[in-house]
Order: C-alpha cells, then structure tokens, then sequence
C-alpha cells in the first residue's frame, strides 16, 4: 500500500482521497480552507455525493484518512501525490492552469525524492511539461491520471470505471500509478501524457456534440410528429450508436462539459487546427435553452411578460447539488428576459441569486399562482408529484417537462396541457 496526498477537495480531490483510502492506501487530503479541512475530519461532507460520506467515515474510521491545511505535513512523506486542482476558464476559453502551477510551486521543496506527481485535474494538452518546468527538480517525475467521474454516481464510476488512463514519460512511472489501482477491474491504458491529456478532453466533447445531436434530434422529432424518444430508443437499440447519454433535456452542463468543449477548441486553436464539429455543438446547447423559452411564450400566447412561471429543477442535473453551468439556470434567464417571474424549487438548492428567481421550499409553493410550469432537472422524486395538487395551486395549466419524468398522461388526465411544438413543413 502507497503513502498518497491529494491536493484540493473538490468533487474530484475528494472522491479521488476517499476512494484510494478505500483501497487500502494511506491517503491525506490537502485543502488550504482549514474549514473544509475540520468538516472532513469530523466526517462531514462539504459537497452532496451520494455514497461518498459512508466512505469516508469508513476511511477515518480505518486510519487511511487524513485530512490537513497543512501543506507539508501532507506532502513530505509522500510517495505519490495527486493535484486536483480547478482549471477554471479563462476569458478566450482556454483552461486557466494559475492553480496548477502554484499548487506545483508551493509544494516543490516539500515533495520527497522520487516522488511522482500525478495531475488529475483536467489540463490541456503539454500541462505535464509546464507542471515538470513549475517543479523544476529532476528527481521527480509527472504523470497524468485523467478523472472521468461523473458527478451523482462519482463513488460507483471510482468502484467502477470504463477504463483507467495514466499518462508519464515512460510506461515504468505510468505503470507505478497504475499499481494504485490494482484492486480495480477494468481496461487499463498506459500511454504519454499528451496522450493521456487529450482523451479526456476528446471524449467529453464527444459527449457533448452526442447530446447536442440528441436535443437536435429531439426537436425535428417533436417538428414532424414523431415522438423523440421513439426514435432515440430506435436509434439507441444500434450498437454501434448505443442507448446511453441519449436522453433529450434542456441542454447539457456542469462543471466539465462547457469548460472541456470551449478548452478543446482553444487547445485546438492554439495547435491551428479547425474542430467545427464542437463549434456547432456549443452553438446548438445555447439554442437549446432559448428554444425552451421560445416553446414556452409561444404556447403562452406569444409572450413571457408579466407571467408567473414555476420550475421544477436548478441543478444542472439530478444527484447532485451542483449549479454550475446549469442549463436549468440558462433556460431560466431566458425566461426572466422574456419578462416573466421564476419560483422554483429543487431538492437539494435552497437559494440561488438571480433578478426574477425565488427559490421555494416545495413544488406546491412553487407552483402557487403559476401560468405555466417548466421540469428542467430529472430528480425522479418529481414523477412521484401529486398532480392535482399541482394544477390546482396554479392559475394556468400549461405544463412543459424537457426531462420526461413527468407520467404525461396522468397530468393530461388531471388537466394539464402539454404544449405540441409540432410545426407546419416550411416548404
Ligand atoms: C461529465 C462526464 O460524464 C464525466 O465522465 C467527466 O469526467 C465529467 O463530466 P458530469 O458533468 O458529472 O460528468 O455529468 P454527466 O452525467 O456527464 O452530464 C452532463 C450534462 O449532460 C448534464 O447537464 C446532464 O443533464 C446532461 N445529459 C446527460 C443529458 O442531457 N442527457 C443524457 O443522456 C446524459
């Protein structure tokens, strides 16, 4: 078993410490909020992550887990130490590596002989070169372990990963991290680290243009009288396309598909070469949030202003407590700068600051006095909704769910109207 730090405690510092203590490794996790730092060693979780707190109770439990804010009382001792750092987006798109560097900076002259460093935070292709030239000792060496973890199923996807991609300058190191997950099952893939680099941003982007073909397709669906998920079921039951990630919804986000699509192209810039194919998947995602707007005015009357719109649904997906880059949140701004009012209400956010958006302590509350009502994240408790009560606490009937969880008939059957966007051929 290895001594390992892991620097930063977001979603992916904190699944990666928890779940190498799980394997049975001495894991201390570095965050300089010393808050943070006292949460997790009283066993509580900063962030929502279903499964996640039961192991890290285990992991303290076992002595495998430590958490500090101290920088070298994390580092010294380690054998590998692991970045997860945020790469936030800069102003062009491209992914801001400032807390990758310094993080490489600051523990330099901590790092023990021969200890490895392995980037998991998402970076663009040739990051391991700027991280080796931050640390500048040769006696270390930098290896890249892309995360694919998806928030909501973070515990399952570390249990259970697709495959495990470490990334070094010779197969040697990349196999010395690989050992650190031996207790895993799964395809294991040692290659260099530009290699490594690239098939993370590749395959989220190749996730995204997937979803922003779904919602296209779901919109010529609903244009021609088809029923988009007949044909996405159809077209799923094709192995080559597969049914996963086909679900239509009101655009795709989080903390990784936005930034990775924008940071793909700029890499893509920066190395002269045109990826149009993302271009148009980032153009379509944006569409797709005005078009639920346009979808609701439309079935309004023409127009948003002055209404009273309930929304069921702000995380930028169900499992999770996380907002950023929501397209619930982009679809609500459309609906705010079309002149009408938001409340809504999710299970896991109970306040959100937007001009034109209050958050209620339940659907009823949000649906109070509504015109219309918008499901804009999947969280299945929303199928269990007593219908009736909805549409009786409401001043209107019309009834938008861009995520189907919603037993259509049973609203339908109870007085709901589920606006038809089905349009007249042009030509
Ligand atoms: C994603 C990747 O899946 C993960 O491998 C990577 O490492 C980090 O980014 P995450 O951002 O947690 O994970 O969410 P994911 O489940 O991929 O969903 C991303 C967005 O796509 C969400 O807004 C979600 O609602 C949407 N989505 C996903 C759909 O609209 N339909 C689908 O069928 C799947």
């Amino acid at each position: 078993m290895s001594k390992i730090a892991v620097i930063g405690t977001g979603y992916v510092g904190l699944t990666t410490s928890i779940g190498l203590a799980s394997l049975g490794h001495e894991v201390i996790g570095y965050d300089l909020d010393p808050a943070k730092v006292e949460m997790l060693q009283a066993g509580k979780l900063p962030i929502h992550e279903p499964g996640l707190g039961e192991i890290l109770i285990a992991g303290i439990k076992s002595g495998n887990l430590q958490s500090t804010s101290d920088l070298s009382e994390a580092v010294a001792d380690a054998d590998f130490v692991f970045t997860c750092v945020p790469t936030p987006q800069d102003d062009d798109g491209s992914a801001d590596l400032s807390y990758v560097i310094s993080a490489s900076v600051a523990m330099k002259d901590l790092l023990k002989p021969g200890a490895i460093v392995v980037t998991k935070s998402t970076v663009p292709v040739g990051s391991a070169q700027v991280v080796e030239n931050a640390i500048g000792r040769s006696d270390i060496e930098v290896a890249s372990n892309p995360e694919f973890l998806r928030e909501g199923a973070a515990v399952h996807d570390f249990k259970h990963p697709d495959r495990i991609v470490v990334g070094a300058r010779s197969t040697e190191i990349s196999q010395k991290v690989m050992d650190l997950y031996s207790q895993i099952d799964c395809p294991k893939l040692l290659t260099s680290q530009e290699t490594a680099e690239l098939i993370k941003y590749a395959s989220n982007s190749f996730l995204a243009i997937k979803l922003s073909y779904v919602n296209d397709v779901a919109v010529l669906s609903e244009a021609v009288g088809a029923d988009p998920f007949e044909v996405l079921q159809g077209m799923g039951l094709d192995t080559r396309i597969g049914n996963r990630f086909l679900e239509p919804g009101p655009g795709w986000g989080g903390s990784c598909f936005p930034k990775d699509t924008k940071a793909l192209e700029s890499i893509a810039k920066s190395f002269g070469v045109d990826l149009p194919l993302i271009t148009a998947a980032i153009a379509s995602n944006e569409i797709s949030h005005k078009r639920v707007a346009d979808r609701l005015a439309k079935a309004l009357g023409g127009s948003l202003n002055g209404k009273t719109i309930a929304v069921l649904g702000l995380t930028f997906k169900a499992n999770t407590d996380d907002t950023r880059e929501s397209p619930a949140i982009a679809v609500i701004e459309h609906l705010i700068k079309g002149g009408g009012e938001v409340v809504a209400y999710d299970p896991m956010v109970s306040s959100y600051d937007l001009a034109g958006l209050t958050v209620a302590p339940s659907p009823v509350a949000a649906a109070n006095g509504a015109d219309a009502l918008v499901v804009l994240t999947e969280w299945s408790e929303f199928s269990e909704i007593d219908c009736a009560e909805m549409l009786a606490a409401m001043t209107g009937s019309v009834v938008i769910d861009t995520r189907n969880v919603l037993n259509k008939s049973l609203w339908q059957s109870a007085g709901a109207t589920f606006p038809s966007s089905e349009t007249k051929r042009v030509v």
